[in-house]
């Protein structure tokens, strides 16, 4: 059989099948990565290593049969290919052929946008149950210019993401040297607050915003996740890309397929800034829900109130959101629970029915109200849980996630409802779905989940299967969340789990945007979203000017309005000025929505201080971007100031040197005409925006434009 193919453009794979009918890797992305085509066959990496195969490393895949073999040899039997929307799809069909198992290797090509998807299928053709121990989505292999003496910026350098609670996307940029670094997430329900799905992967040495290899990886799953980076010492990095197997061992009966997550692989050998801008358009277009349709302003009243809040206090903070220019009024957490009212979080989650100590006229007199102020109407649900204190846990003691025997660990004062049974999926979407059905005038939900299983156990599955329980618990949550969104497709919904517990390309196919951390710090918000922003596109980042870390409003509006913009904040204790602020951070906003939301991402000053060579001389203490509208006829800039500093221009790019452009500051301290600049493209990419001001806290916004 020739060689296997699979490309979508600068992104692909090249296979060879051997004489027994092995299948190696000969390439990953555009070459140049990837061992020779004349290394000797054993030279090349098995395309998908099995334990048994190469006990030497690591294998993609690891199977008790069901007659006891550990050991598992995989042929290539077939290779389907089809034409598909926008691209193709492959199927590679391996065979165990002493232990019937098959193997799919699937992949989708996304030709214009240079993405490739890739899975696999596991099928148990045994007589009996077999073991999947491990199963990979992807291991492709990279030669691994390491060692010693190549000198620092010698590859391969990973940048991966994570931090816990209220410090994610923390960004750790590091040198791969020999062994294996792994990056894992557990507890099943927020596990991307330990570890972000995502990576960036630069084989051949540092890449900068323009220049050099780098391939960005992403599973798109919402359950444990593990990514391991194995250099060996033959200078191979293989990369383990999968639902995390730990404590997972998946039992399949005969005839039962296993599923593993997608991974998700888009290429550059130009650098991050035109990997970033594939990924986004490619996350716009099949990732995130209605990724081409432009997201409303919202005010949240959580950081404005926490759960002390009555009717008056909300429909006042609804008029100042309609005087401020508001669109969307959120209602979050503490607006429910009758027996077991939710004043705190210690009572209350699973009652879905409104406290009418707080709102007596109930959800309606809020939805009236909203639309009478011309604003949308959204709440906040977080129907996976349950709190002992509450008439459903009262009813149903049972319907929780939980080991017989064991004590039941609260975790926020809450337990986990057990979506692996129906009746219970059933239960969950129901409330949501009537929720809406009795609120026609709720148009978005915002969508929490806020503590990690502790006890992983289902009566929904056989005692010899509680192992199964991290896959199927991923994939019950997947099938109620598309239950919910199918019920009300007209209904926007946010992801969130303790911020950004669930940011990943999988679970966006029924949510509009995340919430990317609590932690709403200005200074802290500029690297999270800048580390985020290598893969999400700002339309799906909510981003809210709150208080915290006591910075200036004007600075704190800034930042959030380089993402999908919102507010945090009391309104109704606001100062005059401070008003004038937020109303004309919302007007800035408005004329700069579609350049964030749908425009292409350029980095311009990195805020670490570690900085890219190519992304300015970013010491850490300012940071500047910029968004390009098609054809390069507007953009909008965003600079800020972290640390004081000394002044300094903005550098630029993504600009028409051809083109004539006028520069007006979006000014959100003054409502005096600011001073607008007129410059060629040339000159604006040759000598940046012009930023006097080097004060801690502050933040410069310009709205570019060419007459057509
Ligand atoms: C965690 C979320 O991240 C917050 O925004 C808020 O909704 C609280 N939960 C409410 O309990």
């Amino acid at each position: 059989m020739a060689d296997i193919e699979i490309s979508a453009g600068a992104t692909g794979y090249r296979f060879q099948v051997s004489r027994s009918g092995r299948l190696r890797q000969m390439a990953f992305g555009d070459g140049i990565a990837a061992p020779r085509r004349d290394d000797h066959e054993q030279g090349l990496p098995f395309a998908y290593p099995t334990y048994g195969e190469d006990l030497r490393r690591a294998p993609a895949l690891r199977v008790t049969h069901h007659d006891g073999v550990t050991t598992t040899r995989l042929v290539l039997d077939d290779h389907e290919r089809r034409a598909a929307d926008g691209g193709e799809e492959h199927r590679l069909r391996l065979v165990d052929r002493d232990e019937p198992l098959e193997v799919v290797l699937a992949f989708r090509t996304w030709a214009d946008d240079d993405v490739v998807e890739q899975w696999v299928e596991v099928t148990n053709r045994q007589a009996g149950p077999v073991t999947v121990h491990e199963a990979a989505a992807a291991t492709p292999c990279f030669s691994a210019a390491s060692g010693d003496g190549d000198g620092d910026a010698a590859g391969p350098w990973l940048h991966h993401f994570g931090g816990g609670w209220a410090a994610e996307w923390g960004t750790v940029e590091e040198r791969l040297t020999y062994g294996t670094k792994v990056l894992d997430s557990t507890g099943g329900v927020q596990p991307h607050l330990l570890r972000s799905p995502f990576f960036l992967l630069s084989p051949a040495g540092r890449s900068t915003e323009d220049g050099g290899t780098v391939v960005a990886g992403a599973l798109a799953w919402g359950g444990n996740v593990r990514l391991a980076f194995e250099v060996s010492a033959h200078r191979l990095l293989r990369v383990w890309c999968g639902a995390n197997p730990h404590a997972a061992d998946y039992v399949l009966d005969p005839g039962a397929t296993l599923v593993t997550p997608r991974m998700i692989w888009a290429w550059s050998s130009a650098g991050r800034g035109p990997l970033t801008r594939r990924v986004h358009r490619w996350v716009r277009r099949h990732a995130v829900r209605d990724g081409g349709r432009l997201r409303p302003i919202v005010v949240n009243n959580w950081e404005a109130t926490f759960f002390a809040f009555d009717q008056a206090k909300l429909l006042a903070l609804m008029d100042r959101t309609r005087a401020v220019g508001g669109e969307l009024f959120l209602l979050d957490d503490g607006w429910f629970g009758t027996d077991h009212p939710r004043d705190d979080d210690t009572a209350g989650l699973g009652d879905w029915q409104v406290d009418r100590r707080k709102l007596p006229d109930g959800l309606e007199a809020l939805t009236r109200g909203a639309a009478e102020r011309g604003l949308r109407f959204g709440l906040w649900v977080e129907p996976e849980m349950v709190n002992p204190l509450s008439t459903l846990y009262e009813r149903y003691p049972d319907r929780v996630v939980a080991q017989p025997g064991r004590e039941r660990r609260l975790g926020r004062h809450q337990l986990v409802l057990d979506t692996c049974r129906p009746e219970v999926r059933a239960f969950v979407a129901d409330a949501v779905a009537r929720l809406l059905d009795e609120n026609p005038g709720i148009s978005y939900v915002k969508w929490d989940a806020n503590r990690a299983v502790s006890e992983p156990g289902t009566p929904a599955l056989p005692a010899d299967r509680q192992s199964n329980f991290w896959i199927d618990h991923a994939l019950a949550t997947w099938e109620l969340m598309a239950t919910v969104a199918a019920s009300h497709p007209e209904v926007e919904l946010m992801l969130c789990a303790s911020g950004g517990g669930r940011v990943d390309l999988g679970s966006l196919r029924w949510f509009h945007e995340v919430w990317l951390s609590d932690n709403t710090d200005p200074v802290t918000r500029v690297r999270m979203q800048w580390a985020a922003g290598h893969f999400l596109p700002a339309v799906a980042v909510a981003a809210h000017a709150t208080r915290m870390g006591g910075r200036p409003l004007p600075f704190a509006c800034a930042v959030a309005m380089s993402a999908r913009f919102g507010f945090d904040l009391d309104l109704t204790g606001l100062r005059p000025d401070e008003l004038a602020v937020c109303r004309r951070a919302v007007a800035g906003y408005r004329a700069v929505r579609d350049l964030v939301q749908l425009g292409d991402l350029w980095r311009l000053v990195s805020p670490f201080p570690e900085g890219d060579a190519a992304a300015g001389a970013g010491g850490g203490e300012r940071a500047a971007l910029a968004y390009v509208g098609p054809d390069a006829r507007r953009a909008v800039v965003f600079a800020y100031q972290l640390e004081d500093g000394a002044p300094a221009a903005v550098p630029l790019a993504g600009l028409d040197p051809t083109l004539t452009y006028t520069a007006r500051p979006i000014d959100l301290t003054t409502d005096e005409a600011p001073l607008a600049l007129t410059a060629s493209g040339a000159e604006l990419l040759r000598d940046g925006l012009p930023w006097a001001t080097a004060e801690r806290e502050t933040a410069g916004v310009w709205l570019l434009g060419s007459p057509a």
